[in-house]
């Protein structure tokens, strides 16, 4: 009998960003899954993130001759595409053998910017070497000289700010990876570190989550504002602050001489029960003005949730998790489908909001529903 010819079947294009969850799913190992997609605790924040975005009502406008839709905008400085950043998220090579590169180099493509993560398994200098621009997001590490020979490599590779995540003193407990005693596979490694600096995250234990031991013993856990005054010193990039939620923290972060915050809850892994970033979003562009930007992360899905975040006072938000999922489900080119689906959805969202560009989302009035 002749072999059956197997034919690719056509892949759909994906017509939501949660398209690719659900292909991702069906492709990787039960356990990066839920790295991925789980939160911490009980994760009732992780379900808040997509609970109050759904609950912010915008209000279009109508008959504002709108035609043309002009989605670029300028963050720190730069000019980029559209207001959205791809989030720093660690150890890509999970999802696919490219990781990183694919990324960011969808990110290039897509012209906005990609932020790196310390716990990249690719190194930085590759990354920047895709021509995407290149943000760094630093996770203070215990060892100070490691850190500074970070920033050294971070301003010789070209990239355009850093990032500091303030909301990892330690991981979040997450149920899921302590059940799956989730550690890294051999061939995915913390790529900026130095050799052997992630061991422990390779190394297997029941009821141990390996990335938790792995950062509890590298991360620095008891840093102050005034660590991050030293680095604002000495550092000539600008400075984004990741991870406060408290108005306060903002202030805190403008003082200190920062060029944006994000409002994250880190999507839901860090302290649960906290509120949806979204919830806190609005107190918190009131806390600083104009004195310097505001991002917004955790549970973005769509161009309907970039215009809410805009809406509400952000310049802009990051995509965590359905990137992730687009990596896993297709690699590079799946990565700028789903950046450049995003854009369809928000150039859409703007276009029946009555909104020309950015600047004209930000005027637009929210109501909560319930
Ligand atoms: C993250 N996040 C994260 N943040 C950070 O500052 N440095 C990091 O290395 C990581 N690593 C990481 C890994 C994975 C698998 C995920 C899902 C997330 C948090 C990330 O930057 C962002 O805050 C959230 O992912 C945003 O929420 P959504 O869009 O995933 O809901
Ligand atoms: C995470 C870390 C590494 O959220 O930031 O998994």
């Amino acid at each position: 009998m002749a072999e059956p010819v197997l034919t690719e079947l056509p892949v759909e294009p994906a017509v939501s960003l949660d398209d690719y969850a659900a292909r991702a799913r069906a492709v990787l190992p039960p356990d990066v899954w839920d790295y991925v997609a789980g939160g911490s605790a009980a994760e009732v924040t992780l379900a808040a993130n997509r609970s109050a975005l759904d609950r912010v009502a915008v209000l279009p406008r109508m008959l504002r001759g709108v035609n043309a839709v002009d989605l670029s905008t300028r963050l720190l400085g730069r000019p980029y595409a559209m207001p959205v950043g791809v989030a720093p998220m660690a150890y890509q090579r999970l999802l696919h053998p490219d990781g990183e590169l694919a990324l960011a180099a969808a990110a290039g493509a897509a012209g906005v910017p990609y932020l790196a993560s310390t716990l990249g398994s690719t190194p930085i200098e590759l990354v920047a070497g895709t021509g995407a621009e290149v943000w760094f997001q630093l996770y203070w590490l215990r060892d100070r000289a490691l850190v500074r020979d970070l920033l050294d490599r971070v301003v010789a590779a070209g990239c355009r700010a850093l990032v500091v995540t303030v909301d990892v003193p330690v991981l979040g407990r997450r149920p899921r990876d302590l059940r799956n005693a989730f550690r890294l596979p051999a061939e995915v490694v913390a790529a900026n570190l130095p050799d052997g600096r992630d061991d422990l995250a390779h190394a297997g234990a029941p009821g141990v989550s390996a990335i938790a031991a792995h950062t509890h013993a590298a991360f620095a856990p008891a840093l102050r504002w005034a660590d991050l005054a030293w680095l604002r010193e000495h550092l000539d990039l600008p400075l984004v602050v990741k991870g406060v939620l408290d108005p306060r923290d903002a202030v805190e972060a403008v003082r200190t001489g920062a060029d944006a915050v994000v409002v994250s809850n880190h999507g839901g892994r860090q302290l649960d029960g906290v509120p949806a970033s979204v919830t806190m979003l609005p107190e918190v562009v009131d806390a600083v003005g104009d004195r310097c930007q505001v991002l917004l992360d955790s549970g973005v899905r769509s161009g309907t949730d970039v215009l809410r975040a805009l809406a509400l006072g952000a310049a802009g938000v990051l995509v965590g998790r359905p990137l992730l999922w687009a990596l896993a489900a297709g690699g590079e080119p799946a990565a700028r489908d789903a950046l450049e689906l995003l854009a369809t959805e928000l150039r859409d969202a703007f276009t029946l909001a009555g909104c020309a560009d950015p600047a004209a989302a930000g005027e637009l009035r929210t109501v909560a529903v319930g």
